[in-house]
């Protein structure tokens, strides 16, 4: 049971304690890096070999898994990385030796996952208060088991996302997620029409990010939109994405509508200006959505 946060400067909510105080964190969430320590490496949930078992019953899962193996640069994109022709769980059995990366989705269809993720979820409400908390939406958690010395390539998320180390160390680069020379403008309005790979990685983007060392008990806060890359250290990595997705006004919709306004010749404000009009530009994205759904059922 989640023990309450108090203003006051009390950290701890069950598995999960804050380096500095609720207001601190508050103030950096969805802003900038933060650290978060927490008690999952004493759990067996993350065991490697009890993740081969999480692995199958994910692999019946279409979408629920993905991985690959290679050697990776820091600039390079997914997609390009080769993946192993062998099954899921057996990728994770050769996974010291193999130079792969492996996500499970969904893992909490198992209730003791469950069990983490409503925490974390409970803990992070807390943390954002109930004015952000409002729109902090669909709590998801990824277990990412990877080789040794692996790299995780440069990206950016639209989701607000920890990034929780369970076993072995990496070392992390977070950039500003408010840094347009790093991730442009067009960068997150291309992601958001679909190239999931936007952003290019440049090497003086090392010393302009946030550099951590991130060891089994330690977790750190990623924003939306802050471009961040991993490397791996010498052992095996278990790590836990834990995330959660905004409304479509804060940012998807209104990116989606600019893209089009932009093309009409308009030079349409970024999210987070005028609340009403991302409100707005989010309400007529998805009425054009509805009326393209139904046009295309007539048609059909
Ligand atoms: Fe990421």
């Amino acid at each position: 049971m989640l023990k309450r946060m108090q203003p006051d400067g009390q950290t701890q909510a069950g598995n999960w304690r804050l380096e500095g105080t609720i207001q601190e964190a508050r103030q950096k969430l969805h802003n900038e890096p933060f650290l978060v320590s927490h008690d999952l490496d004493k759990s067996d949930l993350f065991d490697v070999r009890r993740l081969v078992e999480v692995a199958k019953s994910a692999a019946h899962r279409p979408g629920d898994v993905y991985y690959d193996a290679g050697d990776v640069a820091i600039g390079d994109k997914w997609g390009q990385i080769p993946v192993p022709d062998m099954p899921v769980d057996q990728v994770i059995e050769r996974i010291e030796h193999s130079g792969a990366w492996v996500i499970l989705k969904q893992v909490e269809k198992d209730p003791a996952y469950a069990a983490v993720l409503n925490e974390f979820a409970d803990f992070v409400r807390a943390v954002a208060g109930p004015e952000l908390a409002r729109d902090l939406r669909k709590p998801e958690f990824l277990v990412i088991v990877s080789s040794p010395n692996r790299i995780t390539p440069f990206h950016f998320d639209a989701e607000i996302n920890f990034l929780v180390q369970v076993r072995g160390e990496k070392k992390v680069w977070i950039c500003d997620p408010h840094d347009r020379s790093i991730i442009t403008q067009s960068d997150i309005e291309a992601y958001y029409s679909g190239v999931g790979t936007a952003g290019k990685w440049r090497p003086e983007f090392e010393s302009k990010a946030r550099h951590l060392v991130l060891k089994p008990g330690s977790a750190v806060h990623i924003p939306t939109h802050a471009a961040h890359w991993v490397h791996n250290g010498a052992g095996v990595s278990v790590s836990l994405s834990l995330n959660f997705e905004f409304p479509g006004w804060r940012n998807r919709d209104v990116y989606l509508v600019n893209n089009v306004l932009k093309k009409l010749g308009m030079r349409p404000s970024p999210p987070g200006k005028v609340h009403a009009i991302d409100v707005a530009k989010s309400v007529a994205w998805q009425s054009a959505k509805r009326v393209g759904k139904v046009l295309g059922q007539t048609r059909g």
